[in-house]
């Protein structure tokens, strides 16, 4: 018996309504902007309307996807984020309903901070090789928010990435060799009781470090690719410099010279849309492999590698093979649509949006009509979410 490819068939994405540049904030913290541009290579971030979530989100991403590809086959929804609606209920409950998926369908919600979406992959991978015949829909859907006028404030955003994983990809080959490492660390957790995250922003940057070092040395043992055969690198994304750090960290660990212009060209087109979206957590990771594969030139047949950093933490470094002609199934012009329609809106507009919050007393609430995506958040009654798909992407 051959033993099919499996990897990504399909893979979409969407943001949210609005843009903040981070010129904007800047004015307002009366910090040098170059410290947002230069020194965390953010431009500006994705600053979501009232009513959007991750649900939202990540239903208009997987949206594009069953439009192209209809339901069938698909028996298992599996939605990371880190930014959950619910501490019980999966959000991938509601996509499944709101994209009319079989009721003969697994819907789970799986968490591990930004590292969610690429552990979804790969138990997405394990399922279909048990049976090539299913489909698996992964979706990484995020929000990045942190304190008011606390340092993480510049590296917010929101995005998410909907990825169809099946026999055969048409669009990227997982290949099978990963390299793991977990440190049980606190650099960046979200206590139930609170809306944002405690972090150790330095603490994080270090781990993160650490971790690229380990995976590798991981992926390396288990006979992976030599870092000269990729054709392209791929790490999370928390702000852009951060991916530079690691990637001058993984060629000292090699012993090849981290010039300038050596990491930049390695990372310079996986970065063009977290540079304007900003945190995705787990999104982050694959807007970054959609930003690599809509500003190359033709990767067919050629392996990239991924890093994939959660803090707390788990770090996985894999790979994925373009598959040949994978440049007819990729959607260019949607992705760049999604983030040239947002809004750009001021500071004030968006510290007004973050004042805003839904009730916590079960009271019912409707929702303005606000985001420009296929699907709402309508209100709130009975402490349940009330959704709204509003109309074809
Ligand atoms: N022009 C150019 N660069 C400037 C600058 C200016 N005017 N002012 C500062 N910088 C540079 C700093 O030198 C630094 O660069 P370096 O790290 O290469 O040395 C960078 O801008 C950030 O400055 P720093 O003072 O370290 O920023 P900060 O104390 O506000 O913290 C983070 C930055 C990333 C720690 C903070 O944004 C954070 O906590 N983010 C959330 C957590 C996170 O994303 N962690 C990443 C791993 S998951």
């Amino acid at each position: 018996m051959t033993v099919p490819t499996i990897g990504i068939h399909d893979i979409a994405m969407a943001t949210g309504r609005y843009v903040m540049d981070l010129a904007e904030l800047a004015r307002h913290s009366g910090v040098d902007v170059n410290k947002y541009y230069i020194g965390l290579g953010q431009v500006a971030q994705t600053v979501p309307a009232f009513d959007e979530d991750i649900v939202t989100l990540a239903a208009t991403a997987a949206q594009q996807i069953v439009a192209r590809h209809g339901v069938d086959g698909i028996r298992t929804v599996l939605l990371a984020t880190e930014t959950g609606i619910d501490q019980s209920k999966s959000a991938a409950i509601y996509v499944q309903d709101l994209l009319g998926l079989p009721a003969a369908c697994r819907a789970v919600e799986l968490k591990q901070a930004c590292y969610g979406g690429a552990s979804a992959l790969q138990l997405a991978a394990g399922i279909v090789a048990r049976d090539p015949e299913q489909r698996v829909l992964v979706i990484a859907s995020d929000i990045a928010k942190y304190d008011i006028d606390s340092g993480g404030e510049a590296t917010q955003g929101a995005a998410a990435v909907a990825m169809l994983v099946s026999a055969d990809p048409d669009i990227a080959v997982l290949e099978e060799t990963a390299g793991l490492y977990t440190a049980n660390i606190q650099d960046f957790w979200r206590p139930n009781y609170r809306s944002t995250p405690l972090v150790d922003g330095k603490l994080s940057i270090g781990a993160y470090l650490e971790a690229v070092e380990h995976a590798w040395k991981d992926y390396e043992a288990r006979g992976g690719r030599g870092v000269g055969e990729f054709a392209g690198f791929c790490y999370h994304q928390p702000f852009i410099k951060m991916a530079y750090k690691a990637h001058t960290r993984l060629l000292e660990m090699k012993g090849i010279e981290p010039t300038t212009a050596r990491v930049h060209s390695d990372l310079a087109p996986t970065t063009i849309y977290n540079r304007v979206i900003g945190n995705s957590y787990t999104a982050s990771l694959f807007v970054g492999l959609l930003s690599l594969l809509d500003h190359s030139d033709d990767l067919d047949g050629r392996p990239v590698a991924l890093l994939s950093y959660g803090s707390g933490s788990v770090a996985e470094l894999f790979s994925v093979t373009l598959a040949p002609g994978y440049r007819r199934h990729l959607r260019t012009a949607e992705n760049q649509a999604a983030i040239s329609r947002r809004e750009p809106i001021s500071y004030e507009k968006y510290r007004s949006l973050r004042e805003l919050t839904l009730p916590e007393d079960g009271s019912e609430v409707v929702l303005a009509a606000e985001g420009h995506n296929p699907f709402r958040l309508r209100g709130i009654a009975e402490h349940s979410r009330i959704y709204q798909a509003v109309h074809a992407y």
